[in-house]
């Protein structure tokens, strides 16, 4: 249902047009004079209007104003007299989404409503979405309590209202992404586009049309004209992932832009300003590209005017336990169930993983143990720990597991032992002869160290 509110001081006239609707899912506020109507409109949540021009003490044209004054947003539909074409015109130009002239036939009010009735929906479902990202990527959803991700967020608190360039470096997975998102989110371009483009999964010529956009013709392909991304994120922010891996001639030309803060399409001669926002990320040491000459050297001092790093998670381990803690709840909510408790053992491991996908790695992993945990508490059975020598597990010969165990997870090995009779025990629902083949031990043997456990 949709609230409309139907502003006329014609009585019969107010019945004609709630007959005509009569079947639409509208629930019809009624106003008899512009007072009235802006009384009613300020105090519920109308979703569209029908209002006349001629009316008794706020004529229409000024409850039009009014109206898109306060919730421009809101589609407003005149009625004017036969012959007045002029008001019509002028209601249009006030914001008005569309005009029924005296008389007017039952098909043009119908349609000229529901018309409406869709924008007002497609206009709630906008709202509502971007509230969703909003929250999705304030810098509140940033987690982590370490001094590190503190000082991020300070420095990403203090540009993002600013118009500057952000260079944000970190390795894969420690939320570059998410952190340029947030910074966008909390600037005054916020409710202009944030657009992503990555630059090492387009090759170079298609990342320029990419950027630039091309004049229909341009090259052979190019069927018509398009708007590259400085283009369409007028107004807003344009996020440069993977800058790193943009081609030197790309460079040269994307540095070209940044000086002279306008773009010519490829195959164009025109000069287009441009009014856009830089964040760019990579995960690559520019400093040393450059003094490869794999990077230019200008373009880098260009970019880097406010440069974020973000460690990597093995850096600032105090984020783990909040991080992990955040994506236990998160999974929850999405598999509809009470979080489970991490045991201390869980906690130890992931505190010592190495994370060399960071926080990317983390979620996978919280995610696959929230998939094997059936009961209330996630053991260390359900957390599986990939990577290590950059390699699964599952390609590791044992001197590499036994390297991984006493090096990186610090296991002894009394403890060993103990894990590895616990978990045979617990694979052969505790019956002693069954884990003690599995260990290669005799079932005396077993049950002697089971006591000393
Ligand atoms: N501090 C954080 N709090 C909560 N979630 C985070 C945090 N940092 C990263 N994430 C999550 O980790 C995942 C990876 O983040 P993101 O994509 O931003 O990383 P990235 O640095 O851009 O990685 P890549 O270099 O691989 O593109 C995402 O799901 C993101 O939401
Ligand atoms: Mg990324």
């Amino acid at each position: 249902m949709s609230n409309l509110l139907l502003v006329e001081d014609e009585t019969r006239m107010r019945e004609v047009i709630k007959m005509l609707l009569s079947d639409l899912p509208l629930n019809i506020f009624e106003a008899c004079d512009g007072a009235e109507a802006l009384d009613i409109f300020n105090s519920e949540t109308i979703q569209m209007v029908i209002t006349d021009l001629k009316l008794p003490k706020i004529g229409g044209m000024d409850v039009l104003k009014q109206i898109k004054d306060v919730k421009p947003e809101v589609p407003v539909i005149v009625i004017t007299a036969f012959g007045s074409i002029d008001n019509a015109v002028e209601a249009i130009h006030q914001g008005a989404f569309d005009y029924v002239t005296k008389p007017f036939t039952e098909d043009k009010l119908r349609s000229c409503v529901k018309k409406a009735m869709e924008i007002s929906r497609l206009t709630s479902e906008v709202q509502y979405l971007r509230r969703e990202i909003e929250g999705k990527y304030a810098f509140n959803n940033i987690v982590g309590n370490s001094c590190e991700i503190c000082e991020i967020l300070r420095l990403a608190g203090e540009v993002s209202h600013r118009d500057t360039t952000v260079l944000i470096t970190g390795e894969s997975g420690t939320g570059k992404e998410l952190l340029s998102r947030a910074t966008h989110i909390n600037s005054a371009r916020s409710k202009r586009p944030f657009l992503p483009v990555n630059c090492a999964a387009i090759p170079a010529p298609l990342l320029e049309a990419e950027l630039f956009g091309h004049e229909k013709g341009a090259f052979t392909g190019a069927h018509q004209l398009k708007k590259g991304k400085f283009e369409l994120a007028a107004g807003g922010t344009l996020f440069l992932d993977e800058i790193g891996d943009m081609q030197l001639d790309v460079q040269a030309k994307f540095l070209r832009v940044l000086e002279s803060k306008s773009i010519e399409r490829l195959g164009g001669h025109r000069t287009i300003a441009t009014d856009v926002r830089i964040i760019a990320a990579t995960n690559k040491d520019l400093e040393k590209m450059v003094s490869e000459g794999k990077f230019r050297e200008d373009l880098y001092y260009r970019i880097s005017v406010f440069p974020i790093r973000i460690p990597p998670l093995r850096e600032r381990r105090d984020d783990i336990p909040l991080l992990s803690q955040y994506f236990i709840n998160e999974f929850s909510t999405t598999f509809g169930r009470r979080p489970p408790i991490m045991s201390d053992r869980v906690m130890e491991m992931l505190y010592n993983h190495p994370w060399k996908g960071n926080i990317r790695e983390l979620r996978n992993v919280l995610e696959r143990a929230m998939i094997l945990t059936k009961g209330d508490q996630i053991t260390a059975r359900h957390v599986i720990l990939h990577e290590s020598h950059g390699k699964p597990l599952g390609e590791l010969n044992l001197d590499q597991i036994v390297e991984l165990l006493i090096r990186e997870h610090r296991i002894g090995l009394e403890d060993m032992e103990k894990k590895y009779i616990q978990y045979a025990m617990e694979i052969s629902s505790n019956n002693v002869s069954k884990a003690a083949r599995l260990l290669g031990l005799s079932r005396a043997t077993l049950r002697y160290r089971l006591d000393k456990m």
